[in-house]
C-alpha cells in the first residue's frame, strides 16, 4: 500500500464531491477500470502478445504522449525478460531518430503496434508509414497486415478506418479514457505483455489501489494545493532509481497536461538522484525557494537509502518542503498501485484548482497549427 509521510488538511465533504464528479465524468473511465477489466479483451491481449513473441525479435511501438509514455515507464523500470525487444518510434518528428529506429530493426523479424486514440496525430502517422513500408517489403502485403496491431478509437479516425479496411488486429482506447490516463488499457497492456511484464499483477496492484490509494491521494492532492497557494509553484519529482526516468516523464506529462490550463497549475519537473545531485542539486539546495520536492521512495538498497535520508535532511534544512511517497514494492504490483495513485492525485489536484483534468486544448492547438502549416 502506498504511504505518504505528511498530513494535509483535507476538506472531506469537498473531496467526496470531487471524487463523485470524476467518477461520473465522461472521461473518468480509468477510475473503476482496474476492478472490472474486460477479461475477454485481457485474453486477446495475452494471445496477441504470445503471437508477437513467437514471430518477432522486435516490436515497434509507435505513439506519442499518453500513447507511449506510461508503458515505456513501466517496461524500462522493470526491465522484464522477453525474446522480443521493444523499439519506440513516432514520438518526435526527427528524421534522424526514425532512420535510426529503421536501421536498428534492420533485417530482424518484427511487428508493429501503432497506438493513437485520435488516429490522426502526425508524429506516429509518419513513423507508421515508414515502418509499414518496411514490413510490406520484408513480408509482402498479405503477411505484413497480420503483423500490425492498431490500438485506437473503437469507431472513428484515420487509423481506425485503415485498420478495418486492412484487417489489422485491433485494440480499443476506450471512449471514456484519455491518453495519459490509458496506461492500464490495451494502450499499455499489449506492449507491456510483449516486453514480459506480468500484466495480471499490474492490474491486481491497480485494483487494490482503487480502494487503498484514495486516502493518500487525497492527502497528497490537498498538500500540493496548499503548497501552490503558498507560492511553491514547481514540483520536482525525485527518484533514486535511474530506471524510472520514463516514469518521471509520464508524471510530467500527466500533471502538466492535466493541470497546466487557464494560467494555473504547478510546473512539474523531475530528478534522478544521486546523478542529479551533481547537476541540479545545487539549485534545489540553494536556488529560488519556489520549489517543493516529491520523493518517490522505491524500496532500495542500504546505501541508496542513506542517500535518500541525507537528501531529505539537507533539502528540508535548505527550506524546501520535501514530501515522501513510499512505494511498497519495485515490481508489477507496486507500479500498478503507483500509476493509479498518481492518476487519482492528478485528477483531484486539477479539480481543486478549477481546471478540467481530462482535456488538453494546448496540445490540440499545436497539432492544428502544424497541420495548417503542412497543408500550405
Ligand atoms: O494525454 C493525451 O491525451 C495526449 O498526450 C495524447 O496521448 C497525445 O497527444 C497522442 O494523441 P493520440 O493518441 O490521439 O495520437
Amino acid at each position: 500500500m502506498i504511504k505518504v509521510n505528511f498530513n494535509a488538511e483535507v476538506d472531506k465533504a469537498q473531496a467526496q464531491r470531487i471524487l463523485a464528479e470524476i467518477k461520473k465524468d465522461a472521461m473518468g473511465g480509468w477510475m473503476e477500470l482496474p476492478k472490472k477489466y474486460d477479461m475477454g479483451e485481457f485474453a486477446r491481449i495475452k494471445e496477441a502478445a504470445a503471437k508477437i513473441n513467437e514471430e518477432s525479435e522486435y516490436l515497434v511501438c509507435i505513439g506519442i504522449g499518453g500513447s507511449y509514455l506510461g508503458h515505456r515507464a513501466v517496461i524500462e523500470a522493470l526491465r522484464p525478460k522477453s525474446e522480443t525487444k521493444i523499439i519506440y518510434a513516432g514520438n518526435s518528428l526527427s528524421k534522424r531518430e526514425l532512420e535510426w529506429a529503421l536501421e536498428k530493426v534492420g533485417d530482424h523479424d518484427f511487428s508493429i503496434n501503432v497506438i493513437s486514440k485520435s488516429g490522426t496525430t502526425l508524429e506516429p502517422a509518419i513513423a507508421f508509414e515508414a515502418f509499414k513500408k518496411k514490413l510490406i517489403e520484408k513480408y509482402g502485403a498479405e503477411e505484413a497486415m497480420t503483423r500490425i496491431y492498431a490500438t485506437t478509437d473503437a469507431k472513428q479516425g484515420a487509423l481506425h478506418d485503415e485498420a478495418v479496411e486492412n484487417g489489422y488486429t485491433r485494440f480499443v482506447v476506450p471512449d471514456n479514457i484519455g491518453g495519459r490516463y490509458s496506461v492500464l488499457t490495451a494502450v499499455g497492456l499489449l506492449p507491456m505483455a510483449v516486453a514480459g511484464v506480468d500484466i495480471s499483477k499490474l492490474l491486481e496492484g491497480a485494483a487494490e489501489a482503487v480502494e487503498t490509494a484514495v486516502e493518500p491521494a487525497l492527502n497528497y492532492a490537498y498538500m500540493r494545493y496548499t503548497l501552490d497557494s503558498k507560492g511553491y509553484d514547481t514540483e520536482m519529482f525525485a527518484s533514486f532509481e535511474p530506471a524510472t526516468v520514463y516514469f518521471n516523464e509520464w508524471l510530467k506529462q500527466l500533471f502538466g497536461e492535466s493541470e497546466g490550463k487557464e494560467k494555473r497549475g504547478i510546473l512539474p519537473d523531475s530528478l534522478i538522484y544521486s546523478t542529479d545531485l551533481h547537476s541540479l542539486g545545487q539549485y534545489i539546495q540553494d536556488g529560488r525557494r519556489n520549489l517543493f520536492e516529491t520523493i518517490i521512495d522505491y524500496p532500495t538498497d542500504d546505501l541508496n537509502a542513506k542517500i535518500v535520508a541525507a537528501v531529505r535532511i539537507a533539502h528540508t534544512e535548505g527550506g524546501i518542503p520535501v514530501l515522501n511517497i513510499s512505494v511498497p514494492s519495485f515490481d508489477e504490483k507496486g507500479f500498478g498501485e503507483l500509476v493509479y495513485f498518481f492518476e487519482l492525485t492528478c485528477a483531484v489536484s486539477a479539480k481543486l484548482i478549477g481546471v478540467n483534468p481530462f482535456d488538453q486544448p494546448g496540445v490540440e492547438k499545436y497539432k492544428l497549427e502544424l497541420r495548417k502549416l503542412l497543408e500550405k
